[in-house]
């Protein structure tokens, strides 16, 4: 049986945090990772951006051999997957619908916060699908917009990064709640600052866990899984449409252990 390739894609570096999980839960199973930098940030592009974005991007992703696609970015997770599952025939996973899950499981008070881009807040994707898996949870969303950007210049603390989660992350502290979904695929990359703002007190989910666990689940009912024959070494790929240098110096500096990372820059119809 070939294996399965899995192609994810994000605006940037932040699907990596997917990626990551992805050799963890699925190791031997190689990845084509599209990080779109032509166009980050993702989180204030209109809706009809992002599924121009996205449908080129699983094309080219479809056109390399992926055969399973991980939507490894919240925002095109909110606003483009829907219809990306009307055009194309492959199967697909998204972030929230698996994020949501796993933080209606670990909230004991019912009191849940997100943080997100501005889309992802404003399309009201995480609050429909936490509504409909427990109504009496209460949900609390904060835009961050400030984030990303720092997160793509490597400044995971620093004065800055402080002051922008402070910002956000205050108002959601005084609502009281125990849980908090990182709602964009870039802010793990921050959870030790947020963990220090908030304590031990509130669970953190990043909803790349859960979403690896439901693809690796999905894949398996759909045969796509090899047979447990052993890890096999496998070639992951990496592409961008613009500053490969950048993307493979942030790449290195997270994926530190994956340590051969061959990035092209590929030009796709805007
Ligand atoms: N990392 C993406 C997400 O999860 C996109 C962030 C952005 O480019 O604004 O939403």
């Amino acid at each position: 049986m070939t294996r399965c390739v899995v192609g994810l894609f994000d605006s940037g570096v932040g699907g990596l945090t997917v990626a990551g999980r992805v050799f963890e839960k699925l190791p031997g199973l190689p990845i084509l990772y599209f990080g779109d930098t032509a166009h980050v940030p993702y989180g204030n592009r209109s809706p009809e951006e992002l599924v121009r974005y996205a449908d080129g991007i699983i094309s080219f992703l479809t056109g390399q051999g992926a055969r399973y696609i991980i939507f490894a970015c919240n925002t095109s997770s909110s606003l483009s997957l829907e219809i990306m599952r009307t055009r194309h025939a492959l199967p697909m996973m998204g972030l929230i619908v698996p994020g949501a899950k796993a933080a209606v499981d670990a909230t004991r008070s019912g009191r849940v916060g997100i943080i997100a881009t501005q889309g992802t807040v404003k399309s009201g994707a995480y609050e429909r699908a936490i509504r409909s898996l427990s109504p009496g949870t209460v949900v609390y969303s904060v835009p961050a917009p400030r984030l990303v950007p720092l997160v793509e210049a490597g400044q995971m603390d620093g004065p800055d990064t402080e002051r922008a989660l402070h910002e956000y992350l205050l108002p959601l502290r005084e609502q009281g709640i125990d849980t908090l979904i990182l709602g964009c695929t870039h802010y793990p990359f921050l959870r030790p600052a947020i963990s220090r703002i908030f304590g031990p007190d509130v669970t953190l989910i990043d909803p790349a866990e859960a979403t690896v666990e439901a693809a690796r689940s999905d894949m398996f009912g759909r045969g796509l899984l090899p047979p447990g024959d052993g890890v096999q070494p496998c070639v992951h790929r990496y592409f961008v449409s613009a500053d490969a240098p950048g993307f493979l110096h942030a790449a290195r500096s997270f994926l530190g252990r994956q340590a051969e990372i061959d990035v092209r820059e590929v030009c796709l119809p805007d």
